[in-house]
């Protein structure tokens, strides 16, 4: 598999840019091409990893890099969530202009969402935005988080609550990194891939659910058809709508992701963190089952949802996890419009709409089951 996809951004951006889905070996010499030939060869990359990354890929990165004539800044953060700090940016900051950035240089975020969320923020702040390059090395910032131009850092009251539009120059899904990927990391970003089936492709979901064994193992021809596919989806809704103003646009990516934040980070506090793919999988249960009733959302999508997902190796043990403290998180979610909260509901797969609910009526729905 090797596909090339461009993202059209509205003729305002004034350009559009390419994602490159390459499932072959020696990716790192392709993408260090591309980049020459955008950035020339005297170019300053700004390398971000965080401490795995660097253990298992810098090195063959940076050696294509350095080996056509570009001048290579690395900084490595440490594994997890918490390096998505406003401290660790500023770090991030001071590192690469002590290292002789400047404002021609490009930044390049070579890991997961983590890395491409915090590379990205910080490449759009730094001298008030320099070039940035996503090179995603877990699926779910394969299938999502790298595309679309979404960076974010998260305040200790909620994650993502500061961040920025900067659409990156080129995206690169170098798909053999994901052989090194732990089994649960896998698992977490099938469910991205699960969630742009049920609000866009009917096929793509049918596929998950015909082969979902052999995702869950890590088929590497698979994996690339999948990424390819949940990145044309990505592709497509953020092009009509750049800055998720749109009804029914890019808000619809949000599936999932209600509950689903609210979740991820009441569970940071606890002995067991929820990666981001689980809790969203939690999430689209939750929104699944509001969708229904409120008679809106198709009635057998949270039960078609809840097999597919166990068979994935993801989470679904919702009622269980629910409880007043987290729909109060709910509340704290940014996607509010004037004390309702906005939900993504699904008419049926592939066709997703949003919905104001009142939040009292959301826990009332999500806590009777506790209740019983
Ligand atoms: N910007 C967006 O549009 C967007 C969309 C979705 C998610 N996100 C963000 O993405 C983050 C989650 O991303 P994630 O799930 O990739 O988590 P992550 O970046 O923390 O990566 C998970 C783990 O996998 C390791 N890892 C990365 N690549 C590896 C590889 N090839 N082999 C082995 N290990 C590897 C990392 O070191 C880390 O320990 C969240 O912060 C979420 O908010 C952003
Ligand atoms: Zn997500």
């Amino acid at each position: 598999v090797r596909t090339r996809l461009e993202v059209k951004l509205p003729p305002s951006a004034g350009r559009s840019y390419p994602i490159f889905v390459d499932a072959e070996p020696g990716a790192e010499a392709r993408l260090a091409d591309e980049l020459v030939a955008r950035a020339g060869a005297a170019a300053t990359v700004g390398l971000l990893t965080d401490e795995t990354v660097a253990r298992l890929h810098r090195a063959r990165f940076a050696g294509a890099l350095s080996a056509r004539g570009l001048t290579v800044v690395p900084v490595v953060v440490p594994d997890g969530e918490s390096a998505k700090s406003m401290a660790r940016a500023a770090e991030v900051a001071e590192a690469w202009t002590r290292g002789g950035l400047d404002r021609r240089a490009w930044v390049m975020a070579l890991g997961g969402g983590v890395v491409g969320d915090l590379g990205g923020f910080v490449a759009s702040i730094l001298f008030r935005g320099v070039r940035c390059v996503q090179v995603p090395t877990t699926l779910l910032a394969q299938v999502d988080a790298s595309v679309g131009g979404k960076t974010a850092v998260n305040l200790p009251s909620g994650k993502n609550l500061v961040g920025t539009f900067h659409q990156p120059e080129l995206v690169y899904a170098d798909v053999t990194t994901l052989a090194t990927l732990a089994p649960r990391d896998r698992a977490s970003g099938l469910a991205e891939v699960v969630k742009h089936g049920v609000i866009a492709s009917p096929e793509l979901l049918e596929l998950v659910e015909r082969r979902a064994e052999e995702a869950c193992a890590g088929d590497p021809a698979l994996l690339g058809e999948l990424v390819a596919r949940s990145c044309a989806i990505k592709a497509e809704v953020v092009a009509h709508d750049e800055r998720e103003q749109a009804e029914g646009g890019r808000a619809r990516l949000n599936f999932g992701h209600t509950v689903g934040h609210a979740l991820e980070s009441a569970s940071q506090e606890g002995d067991a963190p929820l990666r981001h793919g689980e809790a969203v999988a939690l999430g689209m249960l939750a929104a699944a089952r509001v969708g229904a009733a409120h008679g809106c959302g198709d009635p057998t999508l949270e039960a078609r949802l809840t097999s597919l997902l166990e068979r994935l190796g993801l989470p679904t043990d919702l009622d269980r996890r629910l409880d007043a403290s987290v729909l109060a998180r709910v509340g704290v979610d940014k996607k509010r419009a004037g004390g309702r909260l906005l939900l993504v509901v699904v008419e049926r797969v592939g066709q997703a709409s949003l919905l104001a609910v009142e939040p009292a009526r959301l826990g009332e729905i999500l806590l009777a089951a506790n209740r019983r």
